[in-house]
């Protein structure tokens, strides 16, 4: 092994408790182990504990840690090559540009590659300024999140509603804009506690109105997450979106779909195909490399594109290593990884359903594939949030090696968002453990 690292490996607990201090960090939910090694969907900490891991690593580790067939190609291909410049093309570019048009919708067929999420969104987010003209305002959802760049902050989760408590507060409106925000069809609970169907068309009537009223003219475009992951893991309705595509159209704005959390993890590669609504706008971001870091947008024929003039240059927009991981990781796709993806969460699924019956704080069960949450409440009829009892669970789960993510408005949801390879072994060991930790904070 290098002696660099060796050294890095052999640091001890004092060594690491140490360092920690230079270590500073802007987000994510801390508290969990410090992690060492992973292989499959487990992994082990530096005390030797194993956990399954239903986080994926900001649910990004698609194949898992450690995959063999991703593993092989990176150590052929970093033979070649890594970082190239944008302004040279390369085979590995050309290929998965070709791949990603050939399995998005018809018409969808040029695509621009960029270094995170935020960044991503932000691409679209010129495109559409480049279309719709003259425009000043983006559109999205109640609770939505796009992201914590200075750009997108604003059109992430809470922060256009706290000053303060998330995103920086105030301190960052100087370069933040607040975006436009139009009610979020949920179909578990809604403000107005009317039933799934009315509300959908409340939503559906407010957005016109919004449009109509609530914007400085025409908005660039309309960003949505088809599940909208942070807000708790809501499936948006079919109809609500092809309402929303109608709209789009009626008022000639631009639908922009951020598909960073459901690209191939909802057992399809594409949401825009799975919901059978089109957007003018894709963007990808997390999974997309199989681990590596890449993000991409791919827009309508129907749009204007970048032009090379500067409008859109990163230095690491042209990863080779992470392209050819996730030309690979299409390959695997087809190879019947999203097969499996679907046949696990659906039993994962249909499991965590059948504990209502012996946890009636189980409120309800949002499953696509593997985009898995579930929402606790204190009885199924008030449906009020457990959320300190939320944050407990994912702490029991670290006892029982179970790592949980937690999340929405009102942080009650449980997320299960596990690598796509996971068998069916796997899956019961989560259901399982994640049964203990249920039992350890609910019934102790
Ligand atoms: C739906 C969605 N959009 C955008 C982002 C931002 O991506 P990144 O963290 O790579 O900037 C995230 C990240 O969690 C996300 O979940």
């Amino acid at each position: 092994m290098d002696k660099l690292l060796s050294q890095i490996y052999g640091l001890s607990p004092e060594q690491l408790k140490a360092y920690s201090a230079h270590v500073m960090l802007g987000g994510g939910s801390r508290g969990g182990p410090i992690l060492e090694r992973g292989k499959g969907v487990r992994v082990w900490d530096t005390e030797g504990k194993d956990y399954i891991d239903c986080t994926s690593q900001s649910w990004a580790l698609y194949l898992g840690y450690a995959n063999d067939a991703i593993n092989a190609i990176i150590h052929e291909h970093i033979e070649n090559m890594t970082h190239i410049h944008q302004g040279f093309d390369t085979k590995a570019r050309y290929y998965l540009a070709h791949k990603l048009a050939s399995l998005a919708p018809a018409g969808m067929n040029r695509v621009s590659f960029t270094v995170g999420g935020g960044p991503a969104i932000e691409a679209a987010m010129k495109i559409a300024f480049k279309n719709i003209q003259p425009s000043r305002d983006f559109v999205t959802l109640f609770d939505s999140y796009h992201g914590t760049t200075l750009g997108t902050m604003g059109a992430s989760w809470i922060s256009t509603k706290s000053i303060g408590k998330f995103f920086g507060g105030s301190r960052f409106l100087p370069l933040t804009r607040a975006f436009v925000r139009i009610p979020n069809p949920v179909t578990y609970r809604n403000p107005l506690g009317v039933d799934t169907e009315t509300y959908i068309d409340i939503c559906l009537t407010m957005t016109r109105e919004i449009f109509q009223r609530g914007t400085s003219g025409k908005p660039a475009g309309v960003i949505v997450e088809p599940i909208q992951a942070s807000a708790g893991q809501l499936i948006l309705p079919t109809r609500y979106l092809q309402e929303l595509r109608k709209i789009c159209d009626e008022f000639e704005t631009l639908l922009i779909y951020d598909e960073i959390q459901t690209f191939g993890r909802i057992g399809d590669v594409f949401a825009a195909n799975h919901f059978g609504v089109a957007p003018d706008i894709i963007v990808l971001g997390k999974g997309l490399g199989a681990g590596l870091p890449l993000a991409a947008i791919i827009i309508s024929d129907k749009l204007e594109g970048f032009q090379g003039d500067t409008e859109e240059l990163h230095t690491f927009a042209n990863p080779s290593l992470s392209m050819i991981t996730a030309a690979k990781q299409l390959e695997m796709f087809e190879n019947g990884v999203l097969a499996n993806c679907r046949e696990m969460g659906a039993y994962l699924g249909s499991q965590l359903c059948a504990l209502c019956a012996t946890y009636p704080e189980v409120g309800d069960v949002r499953q696509l594939g593997m985009h898995i949450g579930v929402e606790l409440v204190d009885d199924p009829e008030s449906k009020n949030p457990l959320e300190k009892e939320a944050g407990e669970i994912r702490k029991a789960g670290f006892r029982h090696g179970l790592i949980l993510g937690t999340g929405g408005v009102r942080r009650n949801v449980l997320k299960i968002k596990p690598p796509l390879i996971i068998n069916r072994s796997e899956c019961d060991e989560i259901l399982e453990k994640f049964t203990a930790s249920l039992c350890d904070v609910l019934r102790k």
